[in-house]
């Protein structure tokens, strides 16, 4: 028996986050956890004909995070406001950096050892404060939580189609760093299957997977950013942690995890000048990412220049969330 929960289930990632969970054969009971909305939502959903069981709680001071939680296997955080024009990723932390430590504190208490996916931004950011706090709890497992970077990989595979043709659903772009701007890169040169990207093009089509999260937002005209897209590669990147968990062997995704404690990842710390998170292919397994592989030795030199300034953001970022959590001690 998988249990799911969506923690920002009545958002405009949640909504269609949880319908796609509540339609996955691999998921048996989904709850939907939101401050608002959530009891309309979960009737919505729950009149599909689907195997899973649909739960849906409103915070009833502090009991409904609990119900929401209690038995959990895989909880996924979209919770938290998104941007409008002319802001940054990290203009949303000081509202969503209390939303992610209030969230998690629930999860360090109620399914600890349930794997942990964050969305709500900054990413680079939120993660570390969901480690912090873990930690602080004495339930803090590495292979269990991750960063969604998944959609910089959706996009990367689209992307990498519109210039250069060829099945888009094909392309398999390894995306490395973070997940804000220049933090993200792209490793083009390791594309698979393997294609040329033309000289000319490259610039314009790295900075349009750096920046694809922006082009959203402009056109949504300040009603929000990536919804349905971010549905979409969240519950992809669920679903291949819920097959590795059932025993399919050979899933990699790319996600941002904290390097020392997973295997392959002290490699990775060295080269990436120390940092502790870092997105990475990670291989996935019954236990979570069983393994971070490392592309970074066969970066090009054009790639490693990207890399080099997304190490300077990352670090700022990661700092910032663990300093927000020590403050509070
Ligand atoms: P939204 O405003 O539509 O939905 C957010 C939901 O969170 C709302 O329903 C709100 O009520 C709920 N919420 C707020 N505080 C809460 C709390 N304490 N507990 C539970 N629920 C709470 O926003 P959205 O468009 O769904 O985006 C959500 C977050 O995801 C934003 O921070 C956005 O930047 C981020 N995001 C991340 C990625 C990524 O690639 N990782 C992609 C897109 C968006
Ligand atoms: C994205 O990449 O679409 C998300 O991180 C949302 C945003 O703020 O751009």
């Amino acid at each position: 028996m998988v249990k799911a929960s969506v923690l920002g289930a009545s958002g405009g990632i949640g909504q269609p986050l949880s319908l796609l969970l509540a339609t996955s054969p691999l998921v048996d009971e989904l709850s939907l956890y939101d401050v608002v909305n959530t009891p309309g939502v979960g009737a919505d959903l729950s009149h599909i004909n689907g195997t899973a069981k649909i739960t849906a709680y409103l915070p009833e001071n502090g009991a409904g995070l609990e119900k929401a939680l209690t038995g959990c296997d895989i909880v996924v955080i979209p919770a938290g406001i998104p941007r409008k024009p002319g802001m940054t990723r990290d203009d949303l932390f000081k509202i969503n950096a209390g939303i992610v430590r209030d969230l998690v504190t629930g999860v360090a208490k109620f399914c600890p050892k349930a794997f942990v996916l964050v969305i709500s931004n900054p990413v680079n950011s939120t993660v570390p404060i969901a480690a912090e706090i873990l930690k602080q709890h004495n339930v803090f497992d590495a292979t269990r939580l991750f960063g969604v970077t998944s959609l910089d990989v959706v996009r990367a595979s689209t992307f990498v189609a519109d210039v250069v043709g060829g099945d888009r659903t094909k392309y398999r772009v390894p995306v490395v760093g973070g997940h804000s701007g220049e933090t993200i890169v792209p490793l083009l040169s390791q594309i698979t299957p393997s294609v040329d990207i033309p000289a000319d093009k490259l610039d314009a089509l790295v900075n349009r997977i750096q920046f694809g999260g922006d082009e959203v937002v402009k056109a949504k005209d300040g009603t929000g950013s990536a919804t349905l897209s971010m549905a979409y590669a969240g519950f992809r990147f669920a679903q291949a942690l819920l097959k590795a968990a059932k025993g399919e062997t050979g899933i990699v995704e790319p996600t941002y995890v904290y390097l020392p404690g997973v295997e392959g990842g002290k490699e990775i710390q060295e080269i990436v000048g120390g940092l502790e998170f870092f997105a990475v292919p990670v291989e996935l397994g019954p236990s979570g990412a069983v393994k971070a592989t490392n592309p970074l030795p066969s970066a090009t030199d054009y790639e490693k220049k990207l890399l080099n300034t997304a190490y300077e953001g990352l670090k700022g970022n990661i700092s910032k969330g663990v300093e927000f959590i020590a403050a509070q001690n």
